[in-house]
Order: structure tokens, then sequence, then C-alpha cells
């Protein structure tokens, strides 16, 4: 099997992060925060350590601004239900992935908020104006999506990020995509919130993310329950990071994403040159043949989409991996607006997606069958 789906999950886990999670549920499987005794102690310690290695990565000042979820996914709806102002707006963009879209819609439709959606004008991302032109007297929060889950198209995060402190709008990125493949500083930046996916860039277990804050805002509680804090009282407690973490968090899949990160900021350029290196050749090849190709041809994050002409996406994806066993994927990658702009409705696209663990011969691989498919197509 060739596995170049890694933009859903990356597929081969570094040896350290299977030694941490296997080493959390032989050693740390008390629950962490909940009980005095010297087992729950231990492993309240280790999740703490895991707190501050996330906070360090991200430039956050400490452990109190990582809030555990269980995926990208619920730590975008944290930030986005828990900051809802109502009579606001919020600006987001046509590379929002369905996790941002589908909350907004939400709120949209209960008569809270409005929103508008930024879209590019220059196909390697989003800029600063394509942002600027929907600020209304109401906007209170802008959201962008860091890099593409569809075509790898990277925002001017930095630009975007020091507009919204100048202007006091609450800045969320989305980093499913790009954590783990660039270096994401918050306080540089001036990003508010952004969410984290374990299981994509930082080849951790999947169900774990985080919502990391900065010390600007701090959205209300979505979820409420027991903390282990406060034990008496009907009401969530004041302080984070139990304030947003009820019910008993994922002691294996935190020190695993910690290990993650520990295997990705140790090996950074070696993993990130790679995955460059994969792209520009496998776009530089995809040129050559009769697809439309719809990420950028510089672009080198590892995720590239295109279609062979005339083909639906699936029946593409699901021929690589009955013919070939090569796994990719086809469809809408939970990202209708971005599928509408790049006028994919229709077909949906094939999306191929690196990890440090894919090699050049399996990208010859790939091409090889792609234009055998496209051969074949061409033939009928
Ligand atoms: N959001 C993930 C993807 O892009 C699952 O495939």
């Amino acid at each position: 099997m060739i596995y170049l789906d890694n933009s859903a999950s990356t597929y081969v886990k570094p040896k350290e992060v299977v030694k941490a999670v296997n080493d959390a549920l032989l050693y740390f499987s008390a629950n962490p925060g909940r009980s005095g005794h010297q087992a729950s102690v231990k492993t309240a310690f280790k999740i703490e350590e895991a707190r501050e290695r996330v906070a360090c990565h991200f430039n956050v000042e400490s452990g109190q601004n990582i809030i555990w979820t269980q995926n990208c996914s619920h730590a975008l709806n944290l930030a986005i239900l828990g900051s809802a102002k109502r009579g606001g707006h919020v600006i987001a963009t046509e590379n929002e992935h369905n996790s941002v879209l589908r909350p907004l819609e939400h709120l949209k439709k209960q008569g809270i908020i409005d929103y508008d959606i930024a879209t590019q004008h220059d196909t390697k991302g989003i800029t600063l104006d394509d942002i600027k032109k929907h600020v209304k007297s109401n906007t209170y929060m802008i959201i962008c999506n860091h890099i593409s889950n569809v075509n790898g198209a990277k925002a001017e995060i930095k630009e975007i990020g020091q507009f919204c402190k100048q202007n006091g709008y609450i800045f969320l990125v989305d980093g499913a995509q790009s954590c783990g493949h660039l270096k994401i500083d918050m306080q540089e930046n001036n990003i508010d919130y952004l969410s984290v996916a374990g299981h994509k860039g930082f080849y951790a277990p999947q169900s774990i993310g985080c919502l990391v804050m900065n010390n600007s805002y701090r959205p209300e509680p979505i979820v409420f329950g027991g903390t282990g804090t406060n034990s008496l009282e009907l009401f969530q407690p004041d302080v984070y990071p139990e304030r947003l973490e009820s019910g008993t968090i994922s002691t294996p899949l935190i020190l695993g994403l910690s290990a993650g990160i520990d295997f990705v900021e140790k090996h950074f350029q070696e993993i990130n040159g790679k995955i460059d290196d994969l792209s520009t050749y496998l776009i530089y090849e995809l040129n050559k043949l009769d697809v439309s190709l719809y990420t950028h041809p510089d672009n080198p994050y590892g995720v590239v989409a295109f279609n062979i002409n005339g083909m639906d996406s699936s029946e593409v994806s699901n021929i690589l991996n009955t013919k070939y066993g090569i796994c990719v994927r086809g469809g809408y990658h939970c990202a209708p607006l971005k599928h509408k702009a790049l006028g994919t409705l229709s077909q949906g696209a094939v999306r191929v997606s690196l990890s440090y663990f894919n090699s050049f011969s399996e990208i010859q691989k790939l091409l090889f069958a792609i234009k055998h498919i496209a051969k074949q197509k061409t033939s009928m």
C-alpha cells in the first residue's frame, strides 16, 4: 500500500509517539486531577508537562493557555460558539472547513450573528486585502484557515493578525493543516486562538487536539461538567484550563501529542524539507500531464489537488486504491466553499497529501498510475 492521504490523518507514526502512548497506558492510567493519591498526581504531572510543551511550541505564556479537545473541530467550535456576540459579525474565508462553516451557520440560523466569506484574489492564498473588504462596524472576529486542506493555499496570517490587533477583532486561526508544517508563534502573529489537530502534522494519534489561547480573550464554556475542582458548586470554575475542560481528558493521546511535537521540533527542517521536495516534484510532473491542477506550482506544503479531465474524483481515487494500492482522498474534503471557488463542485478533486514518511519512489508510482488512468480515459 502507498499511503498519500496524510491530510486526513498521518498514517505512519514515529516510534517515539507509539512509545509515549504505550507508556501512558502502562504507567499513567490514573485520572489526572480527580484524586489526591500518588497515581493521580503522577499522571497530572505528566499532563502539565505536556501543556507546557505545547505552550512553548506556540509561544504562549503557560500551560494554562492550552485547552485539550477531542480534535481540531472541537477546538474551533469552542472558540466560535464560546465567543459568539449577539448582533455581531464574523469574517471567515472560502478556505474554511465545515468545522468553521457549520458552527457559523448554526449561529446565523439562530439569529445570533451574521458572517461574510472572504474570497482569494491571489491563487497563493488569502491576503489581508481579501479580509478587509468585509469589515463592518459590528465585526468582532476574523477566522482564517492557515493552510487549505484542499490545495495547500496559505493565508497571510501575520498581516491579518496585526490588523486584528489594531482593530480589536478576535483572531482565530485554523491550524489543522499548518501545525507541524510551519512554526507558528502566537505572539509574533497576534493570533488569539489557534486550533490544533494532533493526528496530522504532529504525527499523534487521532482524537486529540487543543485550542491554544493567547492572553487576550477567553471563550465561554460550551461543555459543562466535572472538573475535579470546586465540586460543591453548580457552576463552572473561573480558572483555566479547568473552566473549559469538563470530563476526563485522554492521558495516552495527550502524551502521544506531546511526543509528536518533540519529534517534529527535533526534525523540523528534515521533515518539511522532504515534504517540500516531494511536493515540488509531484507538482512539476503533474503539470506535464493532461490534468487540471488546483495547487499553486510553488506550494511546498504537501497538499496537491488535481483532476483527470472528465473523470469524477471519487472514481479516480477508487481506481488508484483498487488497481494500484494507492490511498488518496477524492470528493469535497469537507470544504464546500473552496470547491465552489475552484470550480470543482461537480467533480470534487483528487487530493494527494504527503508526510515525512513518503518517498520519491511512491510519488513515481503515483505518477505512473495517473498517466495510465488518463491514457485509458482518452482511449475509451
Ligand atoms: N479534514 C481532514 C481532511 O482534510 C479529515 O481530510
